[in-house]
Formats: C-alpha cells, structure tokens, sequence
C-alpha cells in the first residue's frame, strides 16, 4: 500500500486591530523609525487588547481554517498549539481552545519551540496523519508577544508583534509534505529566553522588579546563527528530494528579521525578491504565529499556486529550528 500523503487542507489567520508603528515607539523608547525599518524591515506590528489572550486569538484563527476546510469542529481529531505565551502554564491554551471550538472528542495539548513552534507541529500532525492515528489535525500557532515585551528595552520591544495561524493537517490526493527536517541546540538557549516565572526562578517581588518576566536577547549573536541555521536547514530538507534553489517556488520562512532572511536567500542561490514571502513589515515577529500568518496569507494572495514547491524555514529560542517542503 502507498504512504498517505499529508497536506493543507484549511488555514486561518487572525491579527489584532490595534496597529503599533514604528512611530509610536518612537514617543516610548530611545529610537527611530529609520533604525527599525533599516535594521529589521518592520514597519509596525499588532499588539492584542489588554482582555486579548493567547487562546482567544487561537480561536479566532481555528474557526476561520475550520471555514476555510469546509469542516466542523467535531471533524477535528487531535488540536496542538503552538506558543510560548499560553494563557497560563496550565491548563494548556490546547484544552482551553478545545472546549472553547467545542471539540469535544479532540485529545489536545501544546508544544513549546518558540519562533519554530508551526515546523515542528507541521512535523507532529504529518506522523499523526500519515500512520492513520488522526484524520485531521488542527495546528494553531499563537502569541501574545507583548505580555512578555520589556516596553523599557528598545533593543527588544521594537521587533515583537501578537497573532495566530491555524492549519489543518490531513489526506490529501496529491502533493503534500514531502520532507522534514528538525533541529535543535540547547547549549545556546540563553542567547534568547525569559529567565523567570518557571520553576527555577518563581515569581516574586524581586523577581518582578529584576524584569526578569520579560523576554531578553542577545540579538547581534543569534543573527549570525540564525542565518547559517536558516540556510542549513533549508539545505537539509531540500537534500532527500535533491531539490535546488532554484526548484522552489516560494520560501515562506520565520519573519525575524528581513536582513536574515535576505542572507538566506542569498546562501540558496535565490532571489529574495521573487521568491521569500515576508509580512514582517506588516506585523514584526511573532513568533511561532509568523510562518502559520505568513503561509495562510501567502495562499490568501494567490502566492502559492497548485503544484508549487514551498519551502518553510524556521528559527528560533532554544535554539531551534527546521525546514519543511510542500508540493502544493
Ligand atoms: O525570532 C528568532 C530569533 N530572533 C532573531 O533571530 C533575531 C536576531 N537578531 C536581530 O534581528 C538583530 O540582531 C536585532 C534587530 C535584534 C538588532 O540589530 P543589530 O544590527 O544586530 O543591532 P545591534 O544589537 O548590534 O545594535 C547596534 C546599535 C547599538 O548601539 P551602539 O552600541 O552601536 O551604539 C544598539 O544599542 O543599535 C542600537 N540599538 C538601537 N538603536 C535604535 C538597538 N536597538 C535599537 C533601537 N533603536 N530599537
């Protein structure tokens, strides 16, 4: 019997209304418009409302793939949520976004890899699928950045944005996940993290006071990783099909930083202009939640045609990282 093939069969989107610009932050910290747009290509980002939560954007964009896929949220065998900003450390955003779909028979749980959080879902629904454990899985990757910004460090608060993709993963006739590579490397992970909050540094007033809840960055040190791990992985998982850069149609990657990506692009013999995807001038980084909005809204403009070969690449805390090919 042939191996099933995994695919796309629904996404969803949902950014939050309010827009922060780049000239907002000027009136906030030490900075410039011309600094963020030079340095990282970020024009503005969404920041969700105060009462906004992780999850209630999840929902959002669950429902519109679900609309997407022509599907019910009964249809749905297996949620997984992406994100590192969960409403609280438990229950899982996955269980609150189940009940709250009405999923009711869908097992449900979350996954914690930072800015490659969407890869590696993709990963886990792709074996789900493909063994014939779950028909359908839907993927939401999640963030609300800005409940974790330090709006005093202009090195970090300039690049963070809120929102949510959803996908939904199942059997699809042609095409599909064609290749997946994962990575990681936990002797980095201080380069980029939030030391408290967790069981090694609980909250308390100190705590609090140290600004220790607040992701911090080594920034100037992870761009130089991100740019080799980027262009690696998409080398990697471009290999086993002995596919070339110039076979792939689209790179959809993580939206960190438009001059990491225009290194990538470069290292893959491609030409950024045509062939990378990017909304980062639109919503910064969000995290996880960058490559589901950019892949969705990619579709949405008739970016991605059938039978087009997409590459998804992305990097990020912990480190982390992984490129995935998709046969539209
Ligand atoms: O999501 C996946 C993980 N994230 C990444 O991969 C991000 C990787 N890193 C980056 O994208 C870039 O390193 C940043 C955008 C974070 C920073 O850009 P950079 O070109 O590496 O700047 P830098 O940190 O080397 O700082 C250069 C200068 C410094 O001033 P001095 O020391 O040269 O006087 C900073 O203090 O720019 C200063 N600076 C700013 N100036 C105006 C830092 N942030 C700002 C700011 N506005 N917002």
């Amino acid at each position: 019997m042939s191996e099933r093939k995994v695919g796309f069969i629904g996404l969803g989107k949902y950014l939050p209304e309010n827009r922060l610009t780049n000239k907002d932050l000027e009136k906030i910290v030490d900075t410039t418009d011309e600094w963020i747009r030079e340095r990282t290509g970020i024009r503005e980002r969404r920041i969700a409302r105060e009462d906004e939560a992780t999850s209630d954007m999840a929902v959002h964009a669950a429902k519109a793939a679900l609309k997407n896929a022509k599907l019910k949220p009964e249809d749905i065998d297996l949620i997984i949520v992406a994100t590192i900003t969960p409403d609280m450390f438990f229950p899982s955003t996955a269980c609150i976004v189940q009940n709250r779909l009405g999923a009711n028979h869908a097992p449900a749980f979350d996954i914690s890899v930072a800015c490659s959080g969407f890869i590696y879902g993709i990963a886990i629904a792709n074996q789900f699928v493909k063994s014939g454990i779950y028909k359908r899985v839907l993927l939401i990757a999640a963030e609300k950045m800005s409940s974790v910004t330090d709006w005093k460090d202009r090195a970090t608060c300039v690049l963070m944005g809120d929102g949510a993709g959803a996908a939904i993963l199942g059997e699809v006739e042609d095409g599909g996940i064609l290749s997946v590579y994962l990575g990681a490397d936990g002797s980095k992970g201080d380069l980029l993290k939030m030391p408290a909050g967790g069981s090694r540094l609980p909250a308390t007033a100190s705590t609090v006071e140290g600004r220790l809840h607040f992701l911090k960055m080594q920034g100037n040190e992870l761009f130089r990783h991100a740019v080799r791990i980027m262009a690696n992985a998409a080398l990697k998982a471009a290999e086993p099909l002995g596919l070339k850069g110039d076979d792939i149609n689209l790179v959809i990657p993580h939206q960190a930083n438009i001059r990491i990506l225009n290194a990538v692009a470069k290292r893959m013999g491609i030409n950024p202009a045509k062939k990378v995807y990017l909304n980062i001038d639109k919503y910064g980084n969000m995290s996880a939640a960058s490559s589901a909005v950019a892949l969705a809204e990619a579709v949405e403009e008739g970016r991605v045609k059938k039978g087009d070969i997409i590459l998804l690449d992305a990097f990020g805390a912990g480190l982390t990282w992984g490129g995935i090919i998709i046969k539209w």
